[in-house]
This record gives C-alpha cells, sequence and structure tokens, in this order.
C-alpha cells in the first residue's frame, strides 16, 4: 500500500519505495504538511512533526481555535488573505468582489492507477503497477468553491504527482486568479535552487544559487515553457553531490507561461509554487463548471542527482510518454535542413536520401520550405500544400521514392503559424492574433493563429492529415520558431482574456492528440526554434524533442549536460552537422561530433553529398556504432560523472550502463588540451562491483568496484611522436567497459 489514511487522526501518509510524504488535517479544517523527505515509519499521528509555538506580532485565529498562526505553518495549498502572508496556492474573487476564501477538509477518496486528463498531458498508470491516486476534497461553504487536491503514487519511481480541480458548486461565478498545481512547504531553507536558463542555442545551462529569505522564481510568459527558463527545477542540500545527498526535483506537464516560485519565509519556512503563471491567467467558472490544472511532477532522492534523473527517466518512460514510443528504438535521421536551407528540388533531396541509405541511415527528413511559395522565411505559413515549383511530381512522389530506398520518410510542419504573404492569410486575415486595432508584432516575419478558435484548429487538422495520409509519413516534425506577443482573443469576452493563453496551449494539445489518434504509428518529434518548448507537456504527444538549433559539439555536450538533468536521453534530438560550426564558427572533429550525439536521438544534418570519401566511411561506421549500441544510448541508466559548469570547465563526461551491468560506454570530453598535463583517471559508476571488465578489448581486465573507486587510467592525449595532422582540441574518447563472461 503506497497510501496509508489515519481516518481519525485524519493524516496522510504517501510512501514511495524511497520517500515519504505526510499530511494532516488540522484544527481548522486546513491541510498542514508535515513531512517530505527520506522514507520513514507509517504511524498513528505526528504530533511532533506539526508542533509550533505561539510566536508574538502574529495574526491569530484566538476566537475558536487557539494558538492558530497561518503564517508559521507548513501547510498543502494555501490561501490568500486568511493569515497566511506568503504568496498562495491559489486565489479566487467572487461575484462581489472579494478574493478571501478558506478551504476545509471534506473528505477523502483513493482510486487504484492514475488516469489520463482529458484536455491536458498527464502522466498515467495502471492498479497493476501499484500506482495509486490520492483525493481531498476540500470545500469553501461560503463562496461555493470546492477544490480537489490530486495525489498520485508511483512508488516504483519514487514520483508523485499532483494537481487541483476546482469546481463551483455555488450558483454565482467565481474568477479563479491564481491556480497552481502544487505548493510544497518544508521546514528550514537550507537548500540551494538549480535552475536551468538559457538562450535561442544556449538552452539549459546550469545555475546554482543558495535560497535567501524572499522570493525567487523562474518562469515564463512567452505562451511557452520557453529557451530562457524550463520548468524543472530542483532544491538540493548544499553538500549533495551526484551520487549522495537529499535532492527534490519539480517539473510541470505543461508547455505555456508557467511559474516555479521559491519563497523563504521569517520562520525560515521554504514554500515552493509550481503551476501555471498567475501573471496572464485567470479563469471564470460559471455555477457548476470546473477548471483542471496542469499536473506537477515532484520526487525526491536521498542518493543526488544522478539517482533523481534515472528515477524521473524511469516515470517518463513508464507513465508519460506514448506508450507506443516510450520504449521504441528511435530512428538514425538525415534532415536537410542545413544542407540545403530552402533551396532544393526532388533531385537535390534525392540525392541525399540515397547517400543516407547508403550510410545505414534509417529516417530522411524534410524540413522546412517544402510548401506554399517558401523561398525564404517571409512566405506561406499555413499553406500547407506542396511547392509544386520545387517540387512538381509533388509530395507522394517523393515520399514513394524515400520509401524505395528503404528509409523512413518524415516532414516538417509549423502548425500554429501563418505568414502574411499566405493564401491562408488572404482568405483568413482575422485567424492570426492581435490586439485591437494594433498592428500585431512580428517574430521571424510570422505571426501565430488563434488556436483558441476550434475551426482554426480543425482547418490546419485537415491540411496535415492529408499530406500525412497521402505520403503515409513515419514521422513528423512539429516547429514553432516564435513567442506570442499582442495576446487578445478575438472571440474571448472582456472578463475572459486572461483565459487566452492557458486556452491557446489546450488548442496545442487538442491538434496533437487528434493527431495522434487518428496516425498512431506517426513519431512526432517537437521543436521550437531548437529547445524552446523542452517540456514534459510536449513530450507526452512528441517523445523526442530537438534540443538546440547549435550544434557546435562543445555547445551541445553544455546543453546536453545540462538536459540531462530533468530528462532522459532518448528525449533529446541529437545531430551531427558541418563545420564550422553554423552558431559558433568552431571546428571540432567529426568523431567528437558523433560521440556527442551518440548520447540522444542521433541524427545527421549537413549534406552528405559532398563529403570526402574518408567522412562518407567515418559515418558509415557512426551509424553502424550506433546502431549496435542504440538500445544502451537512448534508453540505458544515465550517469553524469565531470560537469562541463565545474571546475575549470574544460572538461565533461558522462556513461551509460546497461540493465545488467554488463556494457557501459563511458564519453570523456576535453575541450582545450592543455601541454603536460597531470594524470587523469577516469571514474565509472552504476557498474556490478564483483564482475571483471575489459575497457575497449583490453587484456587487462578490472573490477566493477576497482574502475569505479580506483579509476581507470586515461592516457596523455597527444603522442608528440606521431606527426601532427588535425588540432588535438576538442577531443572525445570513449570507453566501452564489457564484462567478462
Ligand atoms: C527552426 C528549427 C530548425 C529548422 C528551422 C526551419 O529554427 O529549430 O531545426 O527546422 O526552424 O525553418
Amino acid at each position: 500500500m503506497s497510501i496509508s489514511v489515519n481516518q481519525q487522526a485524519k493524516v496522510f501518509h504517501l510512501q514511495t519505495a524511497h520517500s515519504s510524504y505526510i499530511f494532516h488535517v488540522m484544527a481548522n479544517g486546513d491541510l498542514g504538511q508535515l513531512y517530505f523527505g527520506r522514507k520513514i515509519h507509517v504511524k498513528d499521528h505526528y504530533d511532533n512533526l506539526a508542533k509550533r509555538e505561539r510566536r508574538e506580532a502574529m495574526v491569530s485565529w484566538g476566537n475558536d481555535v487557539d494558538d492558530f498562526q497561518p503564517d508559521n505553518l507548513k501547510t498543502e495549498y494555501a490561501a490568500f488573505g486568511r493569515g497566511d502572508f506568503r504568496d498562495p496556492a491559489y486565489q479566487i474573487a467572487a461575484e462581489n468582489g472579494s478574493r478571501i476564501s478558506e478551504l476545509a477538509y471534506a473528505g477523502y477518496h483513493i482510486d487504484e492507477g492514475k488516469a489520463r486528463l482529458s484536455e491536458l498531458p498527464s502522466a498515467f498508470g495502471q492498479p497493476s503497477e501499484g500506482v495509486q491516486t490520492l483525493t481531498i476534497d476540500l470545500a469553501d461553504p461560503l463562496t461555493g468553491l470546492q477544490a480537489s487536491l490530486h495525489y498520485s503514487v508511483f512508488e516504483q519511481e519514487d514520483v508523485i504527482v499532483r494537481s487541483t480541480t476546482f469546481s463551483n458548486l455555488s450558483d454565482n461565478k467565481i474568477i479563479l486568479r491564481r491556480a497552481m498545481s502544487a505548493q510544497l512547504d518544508l521546514p528550514d531553507s537550507r537548500f540551494q535552487m538549480i535552475s536551468f536558463a538559457g538562450s535561442w542555442a544556449r538552452e539549459r545551462q546550469e545555475v546554482k544559487n543558495a535560497l535567501k529569505p524572499g522570493i525567487q522564481s523562474v518562469g515564463s510568459l512567452r505562451t511557452a515553457s520557453s529557451h530562457q527558463e524550463n520548468p524543472f527545477i530542483m532544491l538540493a542540500r548544499p553538500e549533495t553531490t551526484e551520487d549522495t545527498g537529499d535532492v527534490f526535483a519539480f517539473n510541470l506537464i505543461y508547455s505555456g507561461n508557467f511559474l516555479d516560485q521559491v519563497e523563504v519565509n521569517h520562520y525560515d519556512l521554504t514554500r515552493v509554487l509550481i503551476g501555471i503563471h498567475p501573471e496572464e491567467f485567470a479563469w471564470t467558472l460559471d455555477p457548476n463548471e470546473s477548471f483542471q490544472t496542469p499536473e506537477a511532477v515532484l520526487s525526491f532522492s536521498k542518493q543526488g542527482f544522478n539517482q533523481l534523473s534515472q528515477q524521473l527517466t524511469n516515470f517518463y518512460a513508464n507513465h508519460l510518454v506514448n506508450p507506443r514510443f516510450a520504449k521504441q528504438s528511435r530512428p538514425i535521421l538525415v534532415n536537410n535542413w542545413e544542407a540545403t536551407y530552402f533551396d532544393f528540388n526532388e533531385d537535390k533531396l534525392l540525392a541525399i536520401a540515397k547517400k543516407a541509405a547508403e550510410l545505414g541511415i534509417e529516417l530522411f527528413v524534410l524540413d522546412d520550405g517544402w510548401f506554399g511559395h517558401r523561398d525564404d522565411d517571409h512566405t506561406s505559413l499555413g499553406d500547407w500544400f506542396v511547392d509544386k515549383k520545387k517540387l512538381p511530381q509533388g509530395l507522394p512522389h517523393l515520399a514513394d521514392a524515400v520509401h524505395g530506398l528503404g528509409l523512413k520518410f518524415g516532414l516538417w510542419f509549423e502548425p500554429e503559424m501563418i505568414s502574411m504573404a499566405s493564401e491562408l492569410y488572404k482568405k483568413h486575415p482575422d485567424w492570426l492574433i492581435a490586439s485591437p486595432k494594433r498592428q500585431p508584432i512580428a517574430g521571424r516575419n510570422q505571426y501565430v493563429l488563434d488556436f483558441t478558435r476550434n475551426e482554426i484548429v480543425d482547418a490546419v487538422f485537415q491540411m496535415m492529415a492529408q499530406r500525412i495520409e497521402e505520403s503515409h509519413l513515419d514521422y513528423v516534425k512539429w516547429d514553432m520558431n516564435r513567442y506570442i506577443t499582442d495576446m487578445f482573443g478575438s472571440e474571448l469576452p472582456a472578463d475572459r482574456q486572461l483565459e487566452m493563453a492557458h486556452r491557446y496551449i489546450l488548442g496545442v494539445y487538442h491538434l496533437y492528440q487528434r493527431l495522434i489518434d487518428r496516425f498512431p504509428d506517426v513519431l512526432f518529434e517537437s521543436c521550437a526554434s531548437g529547445g524552446g518548448r523542452f517540456d514534459l507537456g510536449m513530450m507526452y504527444y512528441a517523445p523526442q524533442a530537438w534540443t538546440s538549433d547549435n550544434t557546435d559539439a562543445l555547445s551541445r555536450i553544455q546543453i546536453q549536460y545540462g538536459t540531462s538533468y530533468g530528462y532522459a536521453p532518448s528525449m533529446m534530438g541529437a545531430h551531427v552537422s558541418d563545420v564550422p560550426n553554423y552558431q559558433t564558427g568552431r571546428i571540432t572533429p567529426l568523431s567528437t561530433r558523433g560521440r556527442v550525439a551518440y548520447f540522444g536521438d542521433l541524427g545527421y544534418e549537413l549534406d552528405i553529398t559532398k563529403l570526402s570519401e574518408k567522412e562518407q566511411q567515418e559515418i558509415k561506421k557512426q551509424v553502424a556504432f550506433y546502431k549496435r549500441h542504440r538500445q544502451l544510448f537512448q534508453f540505458g541508466t544515465f550517469y553524469r560523472l565531470q560537469s562541463p559548469f565545474a571546475g575549470d570547465k574544460n572538461v565533461a563526461s558522462w556513461e551509460v550502463v546497461n540493465a545488467d551491468r554488463t556494457l557501459a560506454i563511458t564519453a570523456r570530453y576535453q575541450f582545450l588540451n592543455r601541454p603536460n598535463p597531470a594524470y587523469l583517471r577516469l571514474y565509472f559508476k552504476g557498474l556490478s562491483p564483483d564482475r571483471l571488465y575489459r575497457i575497449n578489448g583490453s587484456e587487462e581486465t578490472f573490477f566493477g568496484d576497482e574502475l569505479e573507486n580506483a579509476g581507470y587510467a586515461v592516457d596523455q592525449i597527444l603522442d608528440i611522436n606521431q606527426p601532427m595532422t588535425a588540432s588535438a582540441d576538442f577531443s572525445a574518447h570513449l570507453f566501452i567497459a564489457q564484462a567478462v563472461e
């Protein structure tokens, strides 16, 4: 049993394999948070954990409940305006304008398993997998507001998923001004907050700060989870390492505006709030209407960051990603974008596809530029019809030819967008998002369709469905290349304008769901100018995402390393591209580019028809090597070994280990070569301590505990006796540990 309830004392204890989450009903009927952390025993009650002394100069509920000082408490879902002065988990405005409400315990029930949400991406789980869901009903008799707090316990993966459903049981309308998915109050503030900030082409760089009194937060008001911040954050004890120590993870299964806020108050209590950003949100609940928040993912590890990432990865594979693809090996692709940009015809594309087939590549992806009259990025978004000038014989003809080569065929769309120079705009100038009487602001010369309107989503669905059907597409790259400005819903009444951003994302999810229902075998890859929507909402529909437009090997090490804390390698599209790199101008060896891209879903994004014979042979070898170890690279247990964000930032290494720990591949990257370097050792992780391994086929064998604790000697990178033909900077070395039979 993962959920234990003491009905008399009204104590709820959720247990995962290694953690406990405990709360109870307090004297005022509100829910008090008692504990989240390392697993502890189930008891009848935990008075000691609930203990509070009366403090001076505090607001007190002295009349009916003695000693009740809300600002001094840890709670589960805080209200506004009743004595807790921290930011609340929710807030309403009643018909008379009052923002005050008070939710009190009204009952609970437990469901076996975890059902999917109907309009939002969500976690799911079967009773047979030991998944249970606790729902606590809270009610405010004065306003008629009801809130149901859901806690799904994924015991094996050490994950708890939370969300809230609000219902209006009154005869009046109630406006939700804030509806966070989860709140977690922790007893002290001795934590580092770790978040992942960035920009286009440098997504998810690790940021670490000690908590300070007051509010610290990350968030987005771009109507996308964004390049700039990511909804995934961690709170870790300062002494926590990759392998030891306590750390909490928080993420949101959502792709729109979000807020992850951490507030430390005057008693050193730490409150985490995670949910839709309240700044651009409100929702009107008419009588009998409900509102479902997105789901928040909470996870705890006492064994440091690697363990935390691994349990999240397991959770995604078992309970979040489309089961059709969650554990299915992903094809090695070639994408024509950086090879041709907008300038191609069928011959050029087929030459790439042919070469791809020769090299062992499995999927050909036709990127931007195949539709309308799209010779540059000023036109044609929304006209999802083939450009007969470039492809006079049509898409199905090309698709047949690609399929005929034994390759899968994939196509790029940017479904949410519209160019003013398009047939669609001529027909429906009112379909784009714009604020009345203002010229909307362009981004990459394009505008955003109002996906809150069903007829617009439907029109896009029809066009996409035709293309997918007629060309038997195996794969779709769904791009989104600008953030939304001028947010205004032309069909929403004035008092519902703040619903627009959330309704927009619901429209995006609706289109994804329709396409997946209709084409269950099509693999979707999400993209947003690279990694601008790399979030769990997207991963529910599209099992992999384009990690970044920056494919420079060195930058990619940092981006993939940062991303790996909160996301699985199989979620990261990772391509080998040309040098000098388009984003950095850097020249890195082909071997290094391959050895970085192996640790994700491998692809090639360069003109493979222009490669030298030597490069072709090398790519052929890379593809064969990746195929041999694909399961390990995409679904093995991933360990971070050396961080490119730490020390002198010159070295990074990571490792994947198979399930029975008989095979591990470690990559060690060195950015700049150092003269006369110190002796180096590489420390493996996750091996079987008692087994013997060979490294790269070595004569000598090594015990797992030896490789883990004493390490393996890394050769000097340069052999000065060899003639120098290329730069030795940006080197990448693989160490394959194979167990001896
Ligand atoms: C975005 C994507 C790229 C490519 C271009 C096409 O920038 O991130 O991979 O698809 O759009 O315009």
